[in-house]
């Protein structure tokens, strides 16, 4: 995991958050914010849902909690971890485990620190190699993938980045097969074929719901090292499910028996602009390097990037402001639901 301060450096100065992300609702599900690597002997600033916030590490895990110290509003992340507390840059008030002030130098010893000299802190877990925080209280799991406990499977993780884009638009494209063709030509997407069988859409496991299709992909030299195929088309049977409200599972199986599972994570930051990590879950050659593997997989999501950060604002959530086709139709379900999640008025953006 790599360079949570630049991430930090790419948040916005005056978060959008009018079009989406003011809905309340929003703040009771849990969204991944960082990598567990990236929170390590120094806080990390984060934004989520236009609310900036510290991320620490204790001896009991990370603790998250609005940027803003409660003595005169420094940015905690801006100060430093010093024996499992969290250090204020200003004048070096500490907080410690849940978020408790446990030290006030300007004060003597036996004076205890005010009551509301605590920070509020938000409900964080680490799961699945990364950071999730839950603003309000969560009335929505963790998306659930029982391949982390099957020892047949491993997990690679890759960094977290920051898209300008919204993660309506970015879940809408991840959920969108008809994209292949036009968007992925440089890594698995063929001109040749474009017309997309009849969508039908069902619960799959584990909560999940969305479609399975088929697909003939290309196979160059990058891709056959995620495939371990050799052929220059490889088929694969794939399927798209989504978690509301923004999370999206792909699985990939070849016909040697690979499979490969991708939780495609949007965290709205702000209305147009997001963090953006995948997590991989595959049962192949352990031998074959993790990197290599998932240089393919980084090449699509840069395809993406590219594509969605050509599109402005919040993707429409009503159903009338956009045409769309029967290859759409788990996006389109996705949207309608989102939109009822949300509670957006059936005619608004
Ligand atoms: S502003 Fe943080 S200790 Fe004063
Ligand atoms: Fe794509």
């Amino acid at each position: 995991m790599t360079a949570p301060s630049s991430a930090t450096d790419l948040l916005p100065q005056r978060p959008r958050t009018e079009q989406l992300c003011h809905r309340p609702i929003l703040r009771d599900s849990w969204y991944a914010v960082a990598g567990s690597l990236d929170v390590g002997d120094a806080p990390v600033g984060a934004m989520l849902l236009g609310q900036r916030i510290v991320l620490y590490r204790t001896a009991t895990g990370v603790i998250a909690a609005p940027d803003r110290c409660p003595h005169r509003e420094a940015p905690l992340s801006k100060g430093t971890v010093e024996d499992g507390c969290l250090v204020c840059p200003y004048h070096g008030w500490n907080f410690g485990d849940g978020g408790r002030c446990v030290r006030v130098p300007s004060s003597a010893e036996h004076v205890p620190p005010p009551p509301k000299a605590h920070l509020q802190t938000f409900r964080c877990e680490e799961r699945y190699g990364l950071v999730w925080v839950c603003l309000g209280t969560p009335t929505r799991d963790i998306p659930r993938i029982a391949h982390e406990d099957d020892r047949t499977f491993r997990r690679i993780n890759t960094p977290v980045e920051v898209w300008r884009t919204s993660a309506t638009r970015m879940a809408d494209n991840f959920l969108d097969i008809t994209h292949f063709p036009w968007v992925h030509t440089g890594t698995f997407g063929r001109r040749q074929d474009t017309l997309v069988p009849k969508v039908e859409l069902e619960d799959l496991d584990d909560g999940w719901y969305g479609y399975c299709y088929e697909v003939r992909a290309n196979n160059d030299s990058l891709g056959s090292l995620a495939s371990g195929q050799t052929g220059s088309v490889v088929e694969r049977a794939m399927s798209s499910g989504f978690h509301l409200p923004f999370d999206v599972r792909s699985t990939i199986r070849y016909a040697s028996g690979l499979e490969h599972i991708l939780l495609l994570l949007s965290t709205p930051i702000d209305d147009v602009t997001s963090y953006f990590t995948f997590v991989v879950w595959r049962n192949d050659d352990f031998s074959v390097s993790a990197q290599d593997i998932i240089r393919f997989d980084l090449a699509i999501g840069a395809e993406d990037k590219r594509m969605l950060e050509m599109l402005d604002g919040v993707l429409p959530l009503d159903q009338t402001s956009l045409v769309s086709v029967q290859a759409d139709k788990c996006s389109v379900e996705w949207r309608r639901r989102l939109a009822e999640h949300v509670g957006a008025a059936p005619t608004s953006a």
